[in-house]
C-alpha cells in the first residue's frame, strides 16, 4: 500500500497542526505560538510548543518534535502511513492507493522494508512449523524463551544450507540485488548468490516505529572461528548508530516509568521482557552512540546501566555513560555478580531479586567514587589526587551547572573529601579545556546569539549571519528563499551543518516544497532537526537580539529588504575574515613580493567592502 508523494503533500498542507494536537493536548495561546503540557513526558509547567504558522511542534523539555504526522506517530505509536491516513480522514480527503506493492515507481525504501518483512516471515515459519526448526525450538526451550515471547519479538530460524532463503526469494520474485544490499544474501566469486544467515537463530531488529530494518543471527552452539552473532550490514534503511535494539517494544514502558535500563545483548533484553521488565534497551555489545542517546532522550532522561561484570562489558559501559552524561541523562549503574549477564541473572535469581538489584542502583559518580574508596585510594594523599582527578573528568561531562554543584557536594560529604578540593580541580580542568588551541586558526570566535537551547547540539563556531540566513531559508517564505539562493552560494558557508541544512532547502526549492513542516521531514539528523525547531520556535527571542545588534528595528523583519541586509552583512563579514587571514600571512611572510601581493589583495578586498557598505540601508 502506498500513498503518492503529492497526496501526502496535499494532506500535510491542508492539516492544521493546532487543531489536530488540540484533540489530545490542551493548548493555550502564548505570543505567536501555542503551549501545553507535553504528552511525551511528565511535566508541571508547559514546555510543549506548537506553531500554527510553521505547522510544527517541539517540546523544550524532552526534545520531542516534528510535524503533524510525527505527532500522531509518536502519540499513538503508529506508522507514518497510518498517521497520514488519520489526518486525511479528519480532513475528509480520500486517498487513492497506488496499485500493487511492486508497482512501478514504488519507493525504493518501501521495497527494502517489504523484503525484510518477507524474510522475517520466512525465518519465523521455519521456527514455528518445519521439522528443521525442531533444533531451534529446543534451543529456545533450553534458554527459557517461551513461544509467546518468540512471537512478540518475531524471532526465527535460518536452517543450515546455502540457498534456503535464496529459493524463497526467487519463488516470490524478490529483487536479488536489493536483497543483497540488505545483507540477506551475498554473491560468490562465480557470481552465484548464497544465503548469509545459515544455522542461526534470527532476531529481527526493529525501528522505533516497528519496521524491520535489519537482522541479528546467533549460532546455536558457540564455536571457535565463527562469530557468535552475525548482524546485517548498514543499508539505506539500517543505520547502526541510530537504532537501538528493543526500543520499539519498550518505548511505551520507558515513557510510563520515565526510566530505561541499558543492557548489552539481544537475549538480555528479551529475557528481561519475558520476566516483566519491559523498559530495557540493548546496545548490542558496543557502546552507545550520540544518535542512540538522542533517540532515547525522547522517551526518558533517566537510565540505569547494567554492567556486565567482565572487562569488555565495563569498558563499553563507561564509554556509554560518558555519552549519556554529556546529553544530560541521569545515569545510575548496577554491577552484576561476576560471570552473570542480565539474562542469566534474572533466570537464576528471579524478578524480585532483579528488582532489588535495580533499586540498589547508584548514581554513576557515587559508583565511581565507591570503587576508588574500595581500592583504598582515598587514604593515600597521592592516590587521592589521582582519584579526584578521574572523578572530576566525569563531573565535567555534566552540562547542568546546578546538578554539577550538587554532585560535588554529595560526593564530598559521602566520601569525606574536601568540597573545595574537588571544585578547584574542576575549575582547573575547565580552564585547561578553554585554553586548548583551536584547530582552524582562520575562524575567529563568533558571537553566539542564541545562548539558549538552540545552540546546544550544534558546534559552537559559526557566524550569526550564517545562522540568520539558515533561519530565513526555513521561514517558509518562498520569495525570500529564492532571493537568498539567487544571491548566495551556500557552499561558502563555513559551518558544515549549515551547508547541509541549506542544501536540503535548495533541493526542495526546485519543486517549491519549502514549508517548514515539509522540510523537517527531509532532515535526517536528529540534532539538525532539533536545531531547526529551536531556531524557528524561539525566533521571536532570537531576532530581538538580532535587531538590537545591527538593525535597530529599522528594517521590517522577514522581508526581502531584511534578507538583503543580512546577506550583505554576511558578505562583508566574510571579506573581513579574508582580510584578517591575509594580515596574518603578511606578518608571517618572509619574501617582500609575497608581502606586496597580499597587501594588494587586501586593498582590493577593502574596496569591495566599501561598495557593499555604500549599498547598506
Ligand atoms: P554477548 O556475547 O554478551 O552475548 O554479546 P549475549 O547477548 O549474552 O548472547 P548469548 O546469551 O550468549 O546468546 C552481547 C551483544 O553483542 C553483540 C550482540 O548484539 C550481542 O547480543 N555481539 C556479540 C555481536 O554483534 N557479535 C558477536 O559476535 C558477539
Ligand atoms: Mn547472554
Amino acid at each position: 500500500m502506498r500513498i503518492s508523494e503529492s497526496k501526502i503533500d496535499e494532506i500535510r498542507n491542508s492539516a492544521d497542526i493546532v487543531d489536530i494536537i488540540s484533540g489530545y493536548v490542551q493548548l493555550k495561546k502564548r505570543g505567536k505560538n501555542f503551549i501545553g503540557l507535553c504528552p511525551f513526558h511528565s511535566e508541571k509547567t508547559p514546555s510543549f510548543t506548537v506553531s500554527e504558522e510553521k505547522q510544527i511542534y517541539k517540546c523544550f523539555g524532552c526534545g520531542a518534535g516534528g510535524n503533524v504526522f510525527n505527532f500522531l506517530m509518536d502519540f499513538k505509536s503508529i506508522s507514518f502511513i497510518e498517521a497520514v491516513q488519520e489526518v486525511a480522514e479528519q480532513l475528509g480527503i480520500t486517498i487513492q492507493y497506488e496499485k500493487d506493492f511492486y508497482a512501478e515507481g514504488q519507493s525504493e525504501l518501501e521495497e527494502l522494508y517489504e523484503i525484510n518483512v518477507l524474510a522475517a516471515r520466512f525465518f519465523s515459519d521455519y521456527l514455528l512449523k518445519s521439522s528443521e526448526g525442531e533444533i531451534a525450538r529446543q534451543y529456545f526451550k533450553k534458554r527459557n524463551i517461551k513461544p509467546q515471547t518468540q512471537k512478540i519479538f518475531d524471532l526465527g530460524f535460518a536452517p543450515e544450507g546455502w540457498d534456503n532463503f535464496l529459493h524463497f526469494a526467487n519463488e516470490n520474485k524478490i529483487d536479488l540485488q536489493k536483497t543483497k544490499r540488505l545483507g540477506l544474501i551475498d554473491i560468490n566469486d562465480r557470481g552465484e548468490y548464497y544465503d548469509k544467515f545459515r544455522g542461526r537463530i534470527i532476531f529481527p531488529i526493529f525501528s522505533p516505529n516497528g519496521r524491520i530494518i535489519a537482522f541479528g543471527g546467533r549460532i546455536l552452539e558457540n564455536r571457535e572461528n565463527t562469530a557468535k552473532y552475525l548482524n546485517s550490514p548498514e543499508s539505506a534503511i539500517y543505520l547502526k548508530r541510530r537504532s537501538l535494539y528493543g526500543l520499539y517494544h519498550s518505548k511505551e514502558e520507558i515513557r510510563k516509568l520515565d526510566k530505561a535500563i541499558l543492557v548489552e545483548g539481544y537475549m538480555d533484553l528479551i529475557s528481561l521482557y519475558q520476566n516483566g521488565i519491559k523498559n530495557a534497551v540493548a546496545s548490542s555489545g558496543t557502546s552507545l552512540t550520540e544518535d542512540q542517546v538522542q533517540l532515547l532522550s525522547r522517551f526518558t532522561k533517566n537510565i540505569i546501566v547494567l554492567f556486565d561484570a567482565d572487562a569488555a562489558g565495563q569498558k563499553a559501559s563507561l564509554r556509554s555513560i560518558e555519552i549519556l552524561l554529556k546529553q544530560d541523562f541521569e545515569v545510575k549503574v548496577v554491577s552484576l555478580p561476576q560471570g552473570e549477564d542480565p539474562d542469566s541473572f534474572i533466570h537464576k535469581a528471579g524478578k524480585d531479586k532483579f528488582d532489588e538489584l535495580i533499586s540498589s542502583a547508584k548514581n554513576f559518580l557515587e559508583y565511581q567514587a565507591a570503587q576508588y574508596e574500595q581500592a583504598g585510594m582515598f587514604e593515600d594523599p597521592a592516590e587521592q589526587t589521582k582519584a579526584i582527578r578521574e572523578l572530576v573528568k566525569s563531573l565535567a561531562l555534566v552540562n547542568d551547572e546546578l546538578k554539577r554543584i550538587l554532585y560535588v557536594k554529595s560526593i564530598a560529604k559521602k566520601f569525606n573529601l574536601r568540597e573545595k578540593l574537588i571544585e578547584n580541580e574542576l575549575n582547573e580542568l575547565f580552564q585547561s579545556q578553554k585554553q586548548k588551541p583551536t584547530i582552524a586558526k582562520t575562524i575567529v570566535p563568533r558571537q553566539n546569539f542564541s545562548n539558549g537551547s538552540a545552540s546546544l547540539k550544534m558546534p559552537q563556531k559559526y557566524s550569526p549571519y550564517e545562522k540568520e540566513l539558515v533561519r530565513l531559508m526555513y521561514s517558509g517564505n518562498e520569495e525570500i528563499v529564492r532571493f537568498i539562493f539567487d544571491n548566495l552560494d551556500y557552499s561558502e558557508f563555513e559551518n558544515h551543518d549549515f551547508r547541509k541544512l541549506a542544501s536540503i532547502v535548495e533541493e526542495n526549492l526546485v519543486v517549491s516544497k519549502i514549508s517548514p513542516a515539509a522540510l523537517i521531514e527531509k532532515i535526517e539528523e536528529e540534532e539538525l532537526k532539533n536545531f531547526i525547531f529551536n531556531l524557528l520556535l524561539e525566533d521571536e527571542q532570537i531576532s530581538k537580539k538580532w535587531d538590537e545588534f545591527s538593525f535597530n528595528g529599522k528594517i521590517e523583519k522577514d522581508t526581502i529588504a531584511y534578507a538583503e541586509s543580512v546577506l550583505r552583512r554576511y558578505k562583508i563579514f566574510q571579506i573581513n575574515e579574508k582580510i584578517k587571514l591575509n594580515s596574518q600571512l603578511i606578518e608571517e611572510a618572509k619574501e617582500e613580493n609575497e608581502k606586496m601581493e597580499l597587501l594588494k589583495k587586501n586593498k582590493e578586498l577593502i574596496a569591495e567592502i566599501k561598495i557593499l557598505n555604500g549599498r547598506l540601508e
